[in-house]
């Protein structure tokens, strides 16, 4: 019985959704706690493929309480829809709950995201442009909408009426676009409010019980340490936080409450949208893993960046995280690779850094200092057990446990909840 936080250690898209469609087979309760639909989750099992972007990947266990947490941004039509594509495929939501304290997602906010992405031209973030940065900049600003105020009509149109003025003011006369209607926005959310109305609560008494009575509750983070807004590649960052800590906050949650939290990498790097990312291959080796790993968006179908694993960034990941393991993901793709690199540290004009800088400016000129290892000629996507995996694979995952100094739990090696092989694996639910 414990509380078991999975959180993404690198640019995102690591696999958290498989690690937690896999774990949650013993938890009772899965809580999403940060991000938004900018998320996509994919969990592939006996129901099928899916891309969750909201919902938690624990949804598809009868037994298992779902709750997207008070540190998610919720896009209602998207919720809705996911909920809906679920049950298509004859997946229960009854046991889905959602925080009466998660932010909304307005129609001025994908709007705004949009609008400032075309502003930036050549310097745009590449965001996802699901309204993420202008949401939880109106959560800190306060005054975003949350998902308890659909419950009040009357105190929802206030808020709105105050929040849209402001943002048709913007929107008309910064931006030279029409303005939003305030009847249009109100009637659309009174309709999803009435549709989410039973699912809307105070979820942090739900984890709190949860918890108090000794059940096993996963936290389902999102995107990656590397986007994080501290201590990600600012200003190419998400804009709530993917880390660990956030988890506590996220779910309404005490730091001592976290007993373990289990860090996603995969066996190499890839990153989506712009900013530094010192490892990245523009080569025929980098277009090889895009192919062969269906590196493309789970959210916006763009192309992935893909390069050779990054300890200098793995490491820092491991430290901002108090990471407990790793689980260790996609080590199919490099079958039949002759050698694989790491990169232990960076050149940055006559200094060798072996540290994570905190300036993008200074990461981009990075270039990578690697460590070659052999690689291995035979195809693992069946292997279940650690020591039947080739001797090179084992000897890269234990290059990676001491570059990065945590164990590896849990290696992946392949998209499906079956495709899992134990390496140092305590069971969190023993
Ligand atoms: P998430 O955002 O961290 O949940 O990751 P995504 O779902 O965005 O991206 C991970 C992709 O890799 C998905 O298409 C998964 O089905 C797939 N995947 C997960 N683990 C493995 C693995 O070990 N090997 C391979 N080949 N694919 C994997
Ligand atoms: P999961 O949970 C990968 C990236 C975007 C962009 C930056 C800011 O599936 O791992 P945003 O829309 O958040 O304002 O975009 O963050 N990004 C992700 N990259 N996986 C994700 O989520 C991501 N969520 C956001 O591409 O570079
Ligand atoms: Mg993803």
């Amino acid at each position: 019985m414990a509380v078991i936080a999975v959180v993404g250690g690198q640019w995102g898209d690591e696999g958290k959704g498989k690690v937690v469609d896999l774990l949650a087979e013993r938890a009772d309760m899965v809580v999403r706690f940060s991000g938004g639909d900018n998320a996509g989750h994919t969990v592939v099992n006996p129901y099928g493929e899916f891309t969750l972007h909201l919902i938690p990947s624990g949804i598809f266990y009868p037994r298992v309480t779902c709750i997207i947490g008070n540190g998610v941004a919720i896009n209602p039509a998207v919720l809705l829809t996911e909920m809906q594509e679920l049950q298509k495929h004859g997946i229960d939501t009854g046991r889905l709950f959602i925080s009466d304290r998660a932010h909304l997602i307005m129609p001025y906010h994908t709007l705004l995201d949009e609008l400032e992405e075309e502003r930036r031209s050549k310097g745009a973030i590449g965001t996802t442009r699901k309204g993420i940065g202008p949401v939880f900049a109106d959560k800190v600003a306060r005054v975003g909408i949350r998902a308890g105020d659909l419950l009040d009509k009357d105190m929802f149109r206030n808020r709105l009426r105050a929040a849209l003025e402001f943002k048709n003011t913007v929107l008309t006369k910064a931006y030279e676009v029409s303005p939003l209607s305030l009847e249009e926005i109100y009637d659309q959310y009174c309709r999803y409010g009435q549709q989410l109305a039973p699912l809307i609560r105070d979820t942090t008494s739900t984890v709190r019980e949860a918890v108090t009575t000794g059940h096993s509750v996963l936290l389902e983070g999102a995107q990656g340490a590397l986007l994080d807004p501290d201590f990600g590649t600012y200003p190419y960052v998400t804009s709530s936080s993917p880390l660990a800590g956030a988890g506590c906050i996220g779910a309404g949650l005490g730091p001592r409450e976290i007993d373990r939290v289990m860090g996603v990498f995969k066996a190499y790097n890839s990153r989506v949208g712009a900013g530094p990312m010192p490892t990245e291959l523009k080569d025929e080796v980098g277009n090889f893993i895009r192919e062969k790993a269906r590196e493309y968006g789970a959210t916006t179908g763009r192309p992935r960046r893909c390069g050779w694993f990054d300890a200098v960034a793995g490491r820092f990941s491991v430290q901002i995280n108090g990471l407990s393991d790793i689980a260790l993901t996609h080590l199919d793709i490099y079958d039949g690779f002759p050698s694989i690199k790491v990169c232990t540290a960076y050149r940055f004009n006559d200094e060798v850094l072996t540290s994570f800088p905190s300036d993008a400016a200074v990461l981009e000129e990075c270039q990578p200092v690697y460590e070659e290892l052999d690689g291995w000629q035979q195809s693992i996507g069946e292997t279940r057990e650690f020591d039947r995996l080739p001797t090179e694979a084992r000897d890269y995952m234990s290059r990676l446990e001491d570059l990065l100094s945590c164990p590896i739990g849990l290696v992946s090696v392949g998209p499906d909840r079956k495709q899992i092989v134990p390496v140092k694996w305590i069971s969190p639910w023993e």
